[in-house]
């Protein structure tokens, strides 16, 4: 079994966690306010990485392949419709125009609308158009590098 000596312990350790292994009542952050850190967001195996208000997706990555495939996606994490209309890509806000719901939706090709299966709803793609009940979906900005599409949020 490794040891460590009490002193080495007490250094490496929180001091306020190791003060409630010793017993001591309070809690309280190990950070102070004044040595607030920034926490970079990793790059992730993912598939994409934020960059300032920039969503950079790799479109090889299998977790986009439904892009392809479908060609649309519900990017649930980044909260972020994806669309692939041949090789032009568009990203709209995931946030149903009508009561918010963002985890309902189907794509109508034929009609190139989304569709909000909450109440049944649909939404044109051009960013301008009403649907049904409530506003147009709310666009973003997409570019295109090499393999790697970029969704540029407000
Ligand atoms: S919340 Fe989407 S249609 Fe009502």
């Amino acid at each position: 079994m490794k040891e460590i000596k009490r002193r080495e312990f007490l250094n490496k350790t929180c001091p306020n966690v190791a003060m409630a292994i010793l017993g001591v009542s309070f809690l309280e952050a190990c950070s102070k306010d004044s040595d607030e850190e920034v926490i970079p967001i990793p790059d992730t195996d993912g598939g994409y990485k934020i960059n300032g208000n920039n969503i950079e997706i790799d479109l090889t990555h299998p977790n986009f392949s439904k892009l392809d495939s479908a060609g649309w996606m519900n990017f649930t994490e980044q909260r972020t419709l994806l669309l692939k209309s041949g090789s032009a890509y568009f990203a709209f806000n995931n946030f149903c125009p009508h009561q918010g719901a963002r985890d309902a939706w189907s794509y109508n090709s034929s009609e190139s609308k989304f569709i909000c299966g909450r109440h049944n709803n649909s939404y044109p793609t051009d960013c301008v158009t009403e649907g049904t009940n409530g506003g147009p979906l709310q666009c973003y900005t997409t570019s295109k590098s090499g393999n790697t599409l970029i969704v540029t949020k407000p």
